[in-house]
Order: structure tokens, then sequence, then C-alpha cells
């Protein structure tokens, strides 16, 4: 209707978790839901913007027409999707539990029982989308990211925001109650480029995403 804080804009999101195929009935994986970034996909798009939402497998299902949504299973697939869309876009919310590691060999058939002891997989690391779509940043895109972290995490999350080239990264600690995996709430801190951390309160998910929609857009103008 033109009354968004995001009206014209192109904005990719990755959300869920990624699958990292073993054999043909089983993966690596993780308990990420992707109800953050499905609450941001439709945060953005009542915005007013025209979102691509990269989604890992999840049990979720998108209403608004302003969404365009391209299904993935592995961390390889999430980062050929969005390295294809990023460079049309005006910004891009990585917001995905992406696996750091995958198996080095995916087997054709069922891997079998071995009859006593132990057996070992070797594990090869996936892409950091993030850091790739930091490096493919042009100036007036704007680049979002997420940290969950246990330990001095405004530290770390200064580390990662820097390394990703990010824009600004939102903070969440699994150390508070009704925040994180698999909750419909969340509370988190943004911390800017320019060093500036906001915190906000427990909040469902939907209004976090409101407010990290509200801190892109003002980034955006
Ligand atoms: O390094 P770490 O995984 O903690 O960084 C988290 C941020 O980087 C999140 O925004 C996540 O979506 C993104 N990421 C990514 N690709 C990866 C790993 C993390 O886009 N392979």
């Amino acid at each position: 209707d033109g009354l968004g804080s995001l009206t014209q804009k192109k904005i990719v999101i990755t959300a869920g978790p990624t699958y990292e195929k073993i054999d043909p009935v089983r993966f690596i994986g993780n308990y990420s839901s992707g109800k953050m970034g499905f609450a941001l996909a439709e945060a953005c798009a009542a915005q007013g913007a025209q979102v691509t939402l990269i989604a890992g497998p999840v049990s979720l299902s998108t209403t608004h027409p302003g969404i365009r949504r391209i299904d993935v299973e592995s961390a390889e697939e999430m980062y050929q999707a969005a390295v294809r869309t990023f460079p049309d876009s005006d910004a891009a919310i990585l917001c995905a539990a992406v696996a750091d590691y995958r198996p080095e060999v995916q087997s054709d058939e069922k891997i079998k029982r071995e009859k006593t002891g132990d057996i070992t997989m070797h594990l090869v690391p996936n892409p950091d989308i993030a850091a790739a779509l930091g490096k493919m940043k042009q100036a007036g895109q704007r680049l979002v990211g997420f940290a969950l972290e246990t330990t001095n995490e405004v530290a770390h999350a200064t580390e990662k925001l820097e390394r990703k080239n990010l824009d600004f990264i939102v903070l969440n600690s699994l150390k508070d109650k009704g925040a994180g995996f698999r909750c419909d709430t969340n509370k988190v801190s943004i911390l800017e480029a320019n060093g500036k951390l906001t915190e906000y309160p427990v909040k469902p998910k939907n209004e976090v995403a409101g407010d990290i929609v509200e801190k892109l857009a003002s980034l955006l103008k």
C-alpha cells in the first residue's frame, strides 16, 4: 500500500535448521524450529518488502503473498540459494541455524550396524553463508546476522559482526528464560557495527521480529 517502512525493498531471509545427509534415512541436524526466521519474513512482508525466504526443513507455512519461499535441505543448498538471490536484494537476514559440518561421504545405501565396536564418521566444514554474503556486499546493501552464545556474549558477537561484515547482529542468550530454540518468545540485544548495543525485554517472536525490522528499515532509508 506504499505505507510500509520496507516498500520496494527486496529482502533475503534464511531460516530453520539444515540437514546434512548421512545415508538415505539419517542426517545431522539441530533443534532450530524456523519460527524466528518465519516471523521475520512475515514482518518484512507486512512492511511492504518483497521477501525471499530460504527455508531449511521446518514444519511451518507462510501466508503473506509478499513472501517467495525456496525450500532447501542442506547448508550447501542454502548457500547456493543465498548467493544466487543476494545480488538483486537490498538486505539479507541470516537467521538459519546452519550445520557447521557435514559428513564427507553421503552413503547411497543405508549404513549397516557393525557387529562389534565403534564406527567413526569424518566431517568436513560447510560454507559460512553470512561470511560469503559479507564478502559480496555492495554499498547500500545491508546484512544482518544472529548469534547464539553461552559465554562472553558481546565479545563473541562483536567478533562475528566484524568477521562476517554485518551491519548488525541479533544476540540471543541461551541463559535467558523464554529465549531461543523452539520457544514462541525470545529475548534479544542488537549490536550495531558502530558499537551501539540495545537490549530488549522478553517478547513474542513476532514482536522481536518487529524490533529487528524497525532497525533494518532505519538503515535502508
Ligand atoms: O559463526 P556462527 O555460526 O555463530 O554465526 C551465526 C550467524 O552466521 C547466524 O546469522 C547464522 O545464520 C550465520 N551462519 C551462516 N552460515 C553458516 C554458519 C552461520 O550463514 N555456515
